[in-house]
């Protein structure tokens, strides 16, 4: 068997954390991590990561039994802060004894975070990773119980923060690392760059885009290939059509739906001023908009009018692989850039 010393050396507090082999999470996407691409990961000796997107408590409940039933290691759950049953979505991770939640999308709102750790009688509760944008926010988040952060740079696919990964890894990994665990992510494609962030204190990384067309992934002929054929310059970031509007930029692949998006923004903009509906309105069907839309890229195969959520990494995923040699790839370049120090 394969051993990587300096690079299990320098993951060992975040392999811990997770229960995992390697410190390499599998970001959740949103129809693409389901039970399949999670179990393979976790299997694979990384970290997966269920996607709850927009599901119903039913629908997040079959998805973490039949996960279950397929992973031989532990796995976590994603779920978005704005959904509108997320105290049901979190009473299913913990009845199921789920081990780690994350809370993407936006600050977590009152009670969450010690709903998730508290668990019940006979269950112990989960750890909590959040998002932190900015090093306040990070400390903030640590001390109202959060167990781990992940920061993102603006490479990442998907939803995506103003800042780059190398500027928030520089701004936060020295201030916060040596106290806390933080995993990086956004543009992450090589071990080489593990390696980099490793060196600086970070616990892991997380990846997404590097995943989302391996062989165990669910995701459609046509969206796979569209990431094989695309390069970094590709995946572009929506632009914000109406100031008023506080669209969360998405990073993804450019075609008919990028310009379908910024139609939608002008409609949902009319009902803002015409039909008078509210702001969190507003935002919940901008996100519906792209939950729709990722859908039909990922699971129809339309890469025309749907959402092909890639990051930048996008050039550095040629072919169709199974998690297991992804991971080994990653895992072997990155030992190779450190044993070169
Ligand atoms: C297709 C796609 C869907 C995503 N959906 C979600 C999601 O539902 N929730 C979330 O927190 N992050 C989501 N992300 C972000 C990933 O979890 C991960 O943080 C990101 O992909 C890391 O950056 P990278 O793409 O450069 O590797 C998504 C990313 C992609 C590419």
């Amino acid at each position: 068997m394969t051993t990587y010393p300096r690079t299990t050396h320098l993951m060992q507090r975040g392999a811990e954390f997770f229960g995992s082999q390697y410190a390499i999470l599998c970001g959740a996407m949103s129809w693409v991590s389901e039970r399949h691409l999670v179990s393979a990961i976790s299997n694979a000796g990384g970290f997966g990561v269920i996607a709850c997107g927009a599901m119903t408590p039913a629908l997040l409940d079959a998805e973490i039994t039949a996960t279950k039933a397929l992973a031989k290691a532990p796995f976590g759950v994603n779920l978005i802060t704005m959904h509108p049953q997320l105290f049901d979505l979190i009473d299913v991770c913990v009845r199921h004894g789920v081990s780690h939640v994350v809370l993407a999308g936006g600050i977590p709102p009152k009670g969450s975070v010690e709903a998730i750790k508290a668990g019940t009688a006979d269950k112990p509760g989960a750890k909590v990773i959040c998002f932190a944008p900015t090093l306040a926010l990070a400390k903030k988040l640590l001390r109202s119980g959060a167990d781990a952060m992940v920061i993102e740079g603006s490479e990442a696919g998907g939803h995506i923060g103003p800042v780059s990964t190398s500027v928030l890894a520089q701004e936060i990994l020295p201030n916060l690392a040596s106290e806390a665990l933080v995993f990086v992510a956004g543009g992450i494609g090589r071990g080489e760059a593990i390696a980099g962030y490793l060196e600086m204190g970070a616990a892991g990384v997380q990846l997404g885009t590097r995943f989302a067309c391996a062989t165990e992934s669910i995701a459609h002929a046509n969206f796979k290939k569209a990431f094989f054929r695309a390069s970094a310059r590709d995946a572009v970031a929506s632009v914000q059509v109406d100031p008023r509007l506080p669209v969360i930029p998405v990073r993804a692949l450019k075609n008919k739906g990028t310009e379908a998006f910024t139609a939608k923004q002008l409609e949902v903009a009319r009902a803002l001023d015409e039909d008078g509906i509210a702001m969190d309105e507003a935002q919940l069907q901008i996100e519906h908009y792209w939950a729709g839309a990722l859908r039909r890229a990922v699971i129809d195969g339309d890469v025309e009018g749907g959402s092909l959520m890639a990051g930048q990494s996008v050039g550095m995923v040629t072919q169709e692989e199974p998690v297991a040699d992804i991971i080994a790839t990653l895992m072997a370049e990155c030992e190779t850039a450190l044993d070169r120090r």
